[in-house]
């Protein structure tokens, strides 16, 4: 949300700007801007739009920049419409900012300065950090810094430059991300690593209130009262490669393609014995005998691989869990105890309203347990225990591989409380992890029946509104695919419990309205293929997502999508690829923009 991206070097500083912000293109896309150090004088160019069709055509109007040290930003609007104006870098002749995150008491800092002689142009938030920088400025541009992030309430990261300490960048996070990064003669700022991997896999990370000066030379750090800090120097475990498209037409097409790789890497390191181990974040068995409740808390995808996590730990293990939106725990009171423990997920480990959940957690004193799949982000660092989902890079704002290894790490924690609370036998938990170990394999199977999907696709993308319905875990599952399609086909829909339709919802259904039926649980199988009848017999448009194994006649639904066999429990790991692809080639064919959907950004940083 928000990408920001800084560079202090030797050679000219545009084009690696330019393809730094590409990169992070996927945390905003309304808008983006440089400010660079030409000649005598700080220079801005920005522009609304995307960046290849805002920025560079402006940047082909200015002509050849000679600048070596500069910072950018890529937008998600928060505060005013997407605008030139609106665009960061902000600031005046002086001092130039790009900014992610939210200032909140920026209003009261606003009459402040406007009592100051300050005007505002812009609708921002940033136009006050701005000033306030500028009206702090004295000449020492660590005391600017420091006296107005004394001032700023919200989450922020910032890069900032002031014309008179010429290629200079400083930098400065409180809770929205940030690194710094090392070349050899010159140092890249950015919002993540795969912003500048095509340069570095080296890298810092500066802490909530640290400060970063950085020129060609280095970095030095201070803290809030201008002590300098030593800090260590990180290497990112991604490559280059992971982060592009490797051929494939989109990110998401390509990421569903690597869900078996993902898997495999997430699951293989954690098999010890020949089931599932905590060990390495110190999660014993004794403590998971001993929590009273399982809270499993994160946004969206997370929170749905949060949904499949509930329906197996409550299976095997026979401990209560409650999944919850991390933008309503926080603000609901929970009851979360001391006695209990907090699983967090998130992909991006930055989320703010997850980041959010996890400090309330703490506060209670709840043992909290994070999966994530970027390391050293703010929800790897702030939980007490943190196991990593080795998916790689997610670039395409709608997560799948990411989806799956959250999955996956659910169903390690399940085997193993349920093997530390007694509820399955030593045998068992190994049977289940073996069964777990072939599912790459299965994935695999599944993407290789592409047809299916195209076939289903063909038939609903002029769909205005459907529905996927599911029972048990194929209703965990169902609000997956939801979101997969409404996310990038911008095609309503909704998931619903099978057995809960007829309580209301069923009154939508009208002659040629496609219906999902996720029927991948055996036990609950001729319930799913009642509730099928009842939409069919309505004029429904049934597609029906069911194993090779289950006995379905063609006359059933009016298309099949048939996956491999598994175990019951594990079938979700399956089911979700055809609910990612069916919504991919819907996306495909009504030619939305299916790595950066609109209105969306990936790694939400604000409330
Ligand atoms: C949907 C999607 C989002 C994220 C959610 C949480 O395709 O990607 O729903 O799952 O914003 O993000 P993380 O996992 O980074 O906390």
């Amino acid at each position: 949300m928000c990408g920001i991206v800084g560079y202090a070097g030797q050679r000219p500083c545009e084009e690696i700007l330019v393809r730094s912000l590409k990169n992070l293109e996927y945390r905003g896309y309304d808008s983006a801007g440089i400010a660079v150090f030409e000649g005598d004088r700080l220079k801005t160019v920005k522009a609304q739009g995307s960046i290849d069709n805002g920025l560079v055509p402006k940047l082909e109007q200015v002509g050849q920049l000679s600048a070596v040290a500069g910072i950018g930003h890529t937008r998600w609007a928060t505060h005013g419409e997407p605008s030139d104006i609106n665009a960061h870098p902000i600031g005046n002749a002086r001092v130039s900012i790009v900014h992610n995150g939210i200032i909140e008491n920026y209003r009261r800092l606003k009459e402040f300065l406007i009592s100051k002689g300050y005007s505002f142009e812009s609708q921002t938030d940033t136009e006050t950090v701005a000033k306030l920088l500028d009206y702090n400025y004295k000449g020492d541009p660590l005391e600017a810094v420091t006296a107005t992030i004394a001032e700023l309430e919200g989450a922020y990261s910032l890069s900032i430059i002031f014309r008179e300490h010429k290629n200079k960048i400083y930098a400065v996070r409180k809770e929205s991300p940030l690194i710094v990064g090392t070349g050899k003669g010159e140092m890249f700022i950015a919002s993540d690593m795969t912003a500048i991997l095509e340069y570095t896999r080296e890298y810092y990370l500066p802490e909530a209130g640290e400060i970063a000066e950085v020129d060609k030379d280095g970095v030095t750090f201070y803290d809030v009262h201008g002590n300098v800090l030593e800090k260590e120097l990180n290497t990112a475990e991604w490559d280059v490669t992971a982060a592009q498209k490797g051929g494939f037409e989109h990110f998401m097409l390509k990421e569903i393609h690597e869900q078996p790789a993902a898997l495999k890497n997430t699951l293989t390191p954690r098999i010890v014995d020949g089931m599932p181990s905590f060990e390495e974040c110190g999660l014993t068995d004794e403590m998971l005998r001993n929590y009273k409740n399982v809270f499993i808390v994160g946004c969206g995808s997370a929170m749905h691989a949060g949904m499949v996590g509930k329906y197996v730990i409550e299976e095997i293990a026979r401990t209560p869990v409650i999944v919850d939106i991390a933008s309503e725990f926080q603000y609901r009171n929970p009851l979360i105890t001391k006695d209990d423990l907090l699983v967090i997920i998130s992909q991006s480990g930055e989320t703010a309203d997850t980041l959010s959940a996890l400090k309330l957690g703490k506060r209670i004193g709840a043992d909290t347990l994070a999966a994530v799949n970027v390391a050293g982000s703010s929800i790897d660092r702030e939980a007490k225990m943190s196991v990593k989902t080795l998916a790689g890079p997610e670039i395409s704002v709608c997560s799948t591989k990411a989806y799956m290894v959250q999955c996956a790490f659910m169903y390690m924690f399940a085997l193993r409380l349920a093997y530390a609370r007694g509820t399955i036998t030593a045998d068992k938990c190994r049977e289940y992890t073996a069964k777990l170990l072939e599912t790459p394999q299965l994935i695999q199977e599944c993407i290789d029946r592409k047809e299916q999907y195209q076939r289903v696709a063909a038939n609903i993308m002029n769909a205005e509104s459907l529905l996927y319905i599911g029972r048990g875990l194929d209703y965990a599952l169902s609000m997956e695919g939801s979101l997969k399609l409404k996310e990038i086909s911008y095609i309503h829909s909704e998931s619903y419990a099978g057995g809960e339709l007829k309580h209301g919802t069923i009154s939508l259904i009208e002659d040629g309205m496609p219906v999902i039926a996720v029927a991948t649980q055996t036990s609950l199988y001729p319930k799913t293929a009642s509730n099928v009848e009842q939409v069919k017999s309505r004029g429904a448009k049934v597609v029906l997502v069911c194993r090779d194994s289950a006995e379905v006649g063609a006359e059933a639904a009016d298309f099949l999508v048939r996956l491999p066999d598994t175990d019951d429990l594990l079938m979700p790991l399956v089911a979700v690829v055809p609910l990612q692809m069916m919504a991919y080639y819907t996306a495909l064919d009504r030619e939305c923009s299916i790595d950066k959907p609109r209105n969306l950004a990936k790694s939400v940083t604000v409330e």
